[in-house]
């Protein structure tokens, strides 16, 4: 029996993934601080599957904790999720994001080297695109960062690809994501964001659910159809799914392969607002304000590297995005806690 070790399990696309490899008959371990989850996720996610994993509390910046995992169990790979990703905070302290992103995943890759376990798939993300000029964005499109947390992916990008190529055994899935949103069609697990949310999706469903008076959008004189930003938003499902078919890629792969996870649809702020109303029957009150510092005008992935190569596809309507994100939010009014 071997497992697939996944750092920062208990989070939002960590849970949602663990579900996945449950369902799939694979050996799960988390290893995760709880900085930004609980236990409570992967209980939900043990509940759902019928099937148990192990739970460990743990900081990827501790060394002798991740070695001793390696030590006790038998692991065939790594989804390496953990990491702190608030845009805003990255920029207000700049040295905890580099240390807890880049540092941990440094940590991390020593000690998979030392036991020989070298498969890994890494959480980036489309920020590393910085402002594309072309959409939709293709894998090979130039990369740039404009704050801390897309550095810190941006740096741990080159950081693999110089592990590749100093140790070809490495076999390495790099996934960009694009906007996750959305919750299990269970409406058990979802996304559990700390004070006042950053994201659309989880603003809009507080807004929902009375915690918060009326949603800001951010900028309506860009220069797309309706004025507002438009993004790739993908269920965080579909999302879990091509981590199993990476993990299954790694088996072929030769050395690191980057790869987008969206669904190739750009969807604007408006639409996910009108959306929203009118699949959950739920007025959203909004005012139309300024752009957001740092903001682009829009962002969609080409998503053929990833049906080609993982033989994947992402499957959720914006339809099911929001019906499940109000799901979660209305039977988890305070989240986990
Ligand atoms: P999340 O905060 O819900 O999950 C991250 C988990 O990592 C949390 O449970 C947190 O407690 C844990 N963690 C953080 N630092 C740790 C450390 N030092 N040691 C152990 N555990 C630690 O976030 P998420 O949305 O599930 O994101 C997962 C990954 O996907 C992150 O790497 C994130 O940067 C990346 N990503 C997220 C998005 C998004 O919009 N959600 C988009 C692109 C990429
Ligand atoms: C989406 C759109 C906002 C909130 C961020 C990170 C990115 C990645 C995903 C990790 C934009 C608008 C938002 C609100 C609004 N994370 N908006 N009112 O900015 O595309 O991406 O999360 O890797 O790195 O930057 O996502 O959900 O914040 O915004 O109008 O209250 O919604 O202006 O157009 P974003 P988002």
């Amino acid at each position: 029996m071997s497992y697939v070790l996944l750092t920062g399990g208990a989070g939002y696309i960590g849970s949602h993934t663990a579900l996945a490899l449950l369902n799939a008959n694979e050996q799960v371990i988390s290893f995760d601080n709880y900085h930004n989850s609980s236990s409570e996720s992967l209980k939900r996610v043990q509940q759902l599957s019928g099937r148990s994993l192990i739970d460990i509390q743990g900081d990827v910046l501790d060394s002798q904790a991740l070695a001793q995992v390696f030590e006790q169990y038998p692991i065939k790979a790594v989804i390496h999720f953990a990491a702190l990703k608030a845009v805003g905070e990255s920029t207000a302290k700049p040295l905890w994001y580099y240390e807890n992103n880049v540092t941990g995943t440094i940590n991390l890759c020593k000690v998979m080297s030392q036991y020989g376990v070298k498969k890994l798939v890494f959480s980036s993300s489309a920020t590393v695109y910085g402002a594309a000029e072309q959409m939709p964005i293709h894998e090979s499109a130039p990369r740039s960062a404009t704050n801390p947390y897309g550095q810190s992916k941006l740096m741990i990008e080159h950081i693999l690809a110089d592990l590749h190529s100093s140790d070809p055994d490495w076999k390495i899935a790099v996934l960009r994501y694009f906007n996750p949103v959305g919750a299990d069609a269970s409406g058990m697990i979802g996304e559990n964001p700390n004070g006042i949310p950053n994201n659309l999706m989880p603003f809009i469903t507080q807004v929902a659910v009375g915690k918060r008076d009326k949603l800001q959008v951010f900028g309506s004189d860009y220069p797309t159809a309706d004025g507002t930003g438009v993004r790739d938003f993908i269920h965080v499902s579909d999302l879990a799914r091509g981590h199993l078919a990476a993990l299954g890629y790694l088996q072929q792969v030769q050395g690191i392969d980057y790869i987008n996870l969206g669904t190739g649809q750009g969807y604007s702020v408006l639409d996910v607002i009108h959306s929203f109303s009118k699949v959950n029957q739920l007025d959203i009150p909004y005012v139309l304000t300024d752009r957001r510092p740092g903001d682009i005008a829009q962002c969609y992935a080409d998503p053929s590297k990833a049906a080609q190569v993982l033989k994947w596809t992402t499957e959720k309507t914006l339809e099911d995005m929001v019906r499940d994100s109000w799901n979660w939010q209305k039977n988890n009014p305070n989240g986990y806690n």
